[in-house]
Order: structure tokens, then sequence, then C-alpha cells
């Protein structure tokens, strides 16, 4: 998917570019605590504004004085990076298999932010893989339309989307959709709304992105943010998935 033509912006044209200051891009939420210590061990860490819920404030100062963070919805960490707003970021792999910018260099897996795509449905309805092949269609809500559209088109079935961009747990239960796509966890969301998972559609963790006109128009500058991310993250290795399972049992 290519970024809007009419907003886009050269990477140097801005006035954040003007002066000369990268910018990183960060989601809110879970992935932002994950990647903390990581943005301390790479030395750049932001004001500890951003990571509170209380400042309204939306870009802040960094440890790296060239460097200053952008605090997103995840979604748009992507596009904020895919334009050239913001030069790298950090974003779920979820986020970069639906929209599958030509712009983004994905070169680092993070390791941090693991979670699964999957589908799911109320507990009360049994699954039954052998009833899905004989399926044409299927309505599903999701924030994941392209992610959905092929998952079902594999197997043979026309997903027809509710898009919703949040409590599409909701959807099942008010007669919007039969089933959700959705970013699982801990599973407690589901359970909570009276769902189950059914299928596993991918495994995903945090990546850094790069715009690739910026990592050409300035490679020692973001080559090194690079480099202090890859330093980072091999002075403490990521947690595993089996190793979180192993600590919380
Ligand atoms: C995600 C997802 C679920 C929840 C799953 O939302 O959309 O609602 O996390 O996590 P769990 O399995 O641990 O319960 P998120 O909190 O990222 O916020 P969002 O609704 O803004 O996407």
């Amino acid at each position: 998917m290519t970024v809007p033509q009419p907003d886009r912006q050269p990477a140097r044209s801005s006035g954040t570019q003007d002066r000369g200051q990268l910018v990183l891009a960060l989601p809110k939420g879970r992935i932002l605590k994950a990647v903390t210590p990581l943005l301390e061990r790479a030395g750049m860490a932001p004001s500890a504004d951003c990571l509170g819920d209380d400042s309204r404030k939306l870009r802040f100062p960094t440890q790296n004085p060239k460097l200053d963070v952008v605090r997103v919805r995840s979604f748009d960490v992507a596009t904020f990076v895919a334009s050239g707003g913001a030069h790298i970021g950090i974003c779920g792999a979820d986020v970069l298999m639906e929209f599958d910018y030509p712009e983004i260099y994905a070169p680092l897996d993070l390791g941090i932010g693991g979670c699964r795509v999957s589908v799911a449905q109320p507990v009360t309805l049994p699954h039954d893989p052998e009833e899905w092949a004989r399926w044409s269609e299927v309505r599903v809500a999701t924030k994941y339309p392209a992610i959905t559209r092929r998952f079902f088109a594999a197997r043979g079935i026309n997903a027809n989307i509710v898009h919703l961009h949040g409590a599409m747990e909701l959807a099942p239960m008010l007669g919007l959709s039969r089933l959700i796509v959705d970013l699982v966890d801990t599973g407690s969301t589901l359970r909570a709304n009276g769902l189950g998972e059914v299928e596993t559609i991918t495994h995903i963790t945090s990546r850094l992105i790069v715009n690739r006109t910026a990592l050409k128009t300035r490679p020692e500058e973001i080559g090194a943010l690079i480099n202090s991310f890859r330093t980072a993250l091999e002075a403490t290795p990521p947690v595993t998935e089996k190793v979180k399972a192993e600590q919380s049992s």
C-alpha cells in the first residue's frame, strides 16, 4: 500500500527536519511501556511525561539531543514513518502486515510486545473447521481488513468486513458479525466478553522501522540509531515467549 500522495512530505521539508532533528514515532499503550527499558539502554529514553497518561503533549525530547519522540496511535506509527514525517519508529508486525508500505524498511525484530492476531467467536458457538470449508462468505469485525481478507480468501471464503477501530469484541453480541479478528495477548479481553479464540492467524512482535528515503539521505545518523538499538538488544536478549510462559507459571 502506498502513502496518500497529498499528505506526503519529503524527509527534509518539514519544520522538524529543517532543524536537523530526527524523529522517532512510538505507539501509545503497552508497546510504549515495554520498549522503555530498551530505549534507555539505547540512549534514547524520552522525557518522563511521555510515559505518563496526564500529558496532552505529543512530542518529547529524549536523552539524545538530536532525537525527538512523537507519541501516536500504533497504526499511525507506520503512516508517520512511511510519509517521512518521522524518520524511524516502533510498531507491531501486525501493522506492517496490514499496510505493507513500500517506503518502510524494518531492520530489527525487537522481541517485545509479543502477541498474536487471532480469529475469535462467541464461546456458545461450536467451532468446526469442516463447517468453515462449506462457507462461501462470513461477516467479520476487525481493525485488520487486509489481514482478515487474505486469511479467509486463502480458505476460499469471502470475508465481509465490518471495519472497527476498537471494541470489536462487541460486534458478535450486538449482531454486527459472526467472527472478530483482533490482537490477543493474555486473552482476558476475549474472556470478559464471552468470546474464545478459534484460529491463530499469526504471532507478532514489535519491529524497528525506518523510512527508506531518510536512510538514503541521512545514512550515518539513521545507521547510528539502528546500531544503538542493535547493541541494546544484544546487551539484553529479548524475553522469549517460552521464558515469559515460564515466568508467569
Ligand atoms: C488490544 C486488542 C484487545 C486487547 C487484547 O487492544 O484490541 O482489545 O488488546 O489484549 P488481552 O488479550 O491481553 O486482553 P489494546 O489494548 O492494544 O488497545 P486498542 O483497543 O486501542 O487497540
